[in-house]
């Protein structure tokens, strides 16, 4: 058994980062970002400008990153503007307002952060925040445009309550978000950038009455692990899911609940996709009749449930590929391999991955897994670890 694809392993622990935070409101949420770029075993330095010290403190920051935090004050013979850009691998600016916006598009370095800016020769990621109007004032749009332009990656703030009391567009992502969108300028490969992906994942509840239904465990994260993967390596994503909470930062999701609605939901979105990511655990049966009142036991002995067949997603958009991509999963309890490529050949797919889901540690809910891929050539590959790692893999293969 082959097992090619060990590049890039890890690839998301271990990076320098460098920070720069300038007087917003948002830098309250800093200290979280600290974490979390922690969490993942990066490294991080930071730069504040003195407005920003009126909203989180150089002292909370330097113990959570354990480091000095470099303000104003350090700008001196030690060019730590220079120093620090020749370290880090991106220089993230999170809050950015307006002002340093401003001075950023037009060159003006008259303090460490922005004289950083001017000296960085490396990915800078930007999230701008600040009041609605601020936002929308033509002189910040043209300072965006302008830096766009010049390859800085700009992450447009969201909808949401605001400082100043109104809701509207100007919220700073949450920090686990900002993490993901530096990932995604950190991956070591954009090779899916310009494509688009269509990923079915989590269970379907095939309804029997209004209260009950009949359904799976499976939790999603296998398809939401794929759909983050095809993310970070630049690819749009469109995620059909179950009855289930995802993580779906980045993503367009479509809900649904039964078979039915994700085989229409599939259909619709067929033509826009370049790849079809099938990873949804879809109940092969439903209720051969819907029951539109709460079924009463009064009366009744046992209760016999008669089922119909759903279709097979699969098979059906099988029928129809053209150059698509197709990957397909196949939960399996025994015969693994053999059950994994009549799948694959029966649902005409490009790729199947096969897991055992009897299993320990991986499969239904767990974080982990252990998944053999295997294609149109019968070439089987070994993927285990965190679902986000290998899914990464994986797409590598595929890419490959
Ligand atoms: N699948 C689908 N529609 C269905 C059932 C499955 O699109 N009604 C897809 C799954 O998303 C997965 C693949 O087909 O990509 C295999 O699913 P699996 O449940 O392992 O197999 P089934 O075809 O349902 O066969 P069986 O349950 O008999 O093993």
């Amino acid at each position: 058994m082959n097992n090619l694809n060990q590049q890039n392993k890890n690839w998301k622990s271990k990076r320098k980062i460098l920070l720069g935070i300038s007087g917003g409101i948002a830098a309250y949420k800093i200290p979280y970002l600290v974490r979390e770029i922690r969490k993942l075993n990066c490294e991080v330095e930071i730069i504040m400008t003195d407005s920003a010290k009126n909203f989180v403190t150089p002292m909370t920051l330097s113990t959570l990153s354990g480091r000095k935090v470099f303000t104003d004050s350090d700008f001196d013979f030690t060019i730590p503007h220079v120093n620090l850009t020749q370290w880090a691998e991106i220089f993230v600016v999170a809050p950015c307002t307006a002002n340093t916006l401003g001075k950023f598009a037009n060159g003006i370095s008259d303090n460490l952060l922005t004289s950083a800016f001017t000296a960085a020769n490396i990915p800078v990621i930007v999230f701008p925040a600040m009041n609605e109007n601020m936002f929308d004032n033509p002189s910040t749009q043209k300072n965006l445009e302008i830096l766009s332009k010049r390859g800085v990656t700009v992450v447009n703030p969201s909808y949401g309550d605001l400082a100043c009391g109104i809701s509207g567009r100007g919220r700073m992502p949450e920090p686990d978000e900002i993490m993901k969108e530096v990932l995604r300028v950190l991956s070591p490969v954009h090779d899916m950038a310009g494509k688009k992906v269509l990923i079915t994942a989590g269970p379907t509840h095939e309804y029997i009455d209004p209260v009950r239904y009949i359904s799976n465990p499976s939790s999603g994260k296998m398809g939401v692990a794929m759909a983050r993967s095809a993310w970070y390596r630049g690819a749009e994503i469109k995620i059909i899911a179950g009855s289930v909470e995802i993580d779906s930062y980045g993503f367009e999701v479509i809900k649904v609940k039964s078979a039915l609605e994700m085989f229409e939901a599939v259909k619709n979105n067929f033509e826009w996709a370049d790849y079809i990511v099938m990873a949804a655990a879809v109940g092969d049966y439903r209720a051969k009749e819907f029951h539109a009142h709460k079924i009463k036991r009064e009366g009744k002995g046992d209760f016999i449930l008669e089922l119909t067949q759903n279709p097979d997603i699969a098979a059906e958009i099988g029928k129809i590929k053209n150059d698509k991509i197709l990957i397909g999963f196949a939960a399996e309890t025994q015969n693994l391999i053999e059950n994994a490529v009549s799948k694959l050949e029966r649902k005409n797919l490009d790729y199947i991955l096969v897991n055992d889901v009897l299993a320990e540690n991986s499969g239904f809910q767990s974080d982990f897994n252990t998944l053999r891929l295997i294609d149109r050539d019968k070439n089987e590959f070994l993927f285990s670890g965190l679902k986000e790692d290998i899914a990464f893999e994986v797409l590598g293969n595929v890419i490959r």
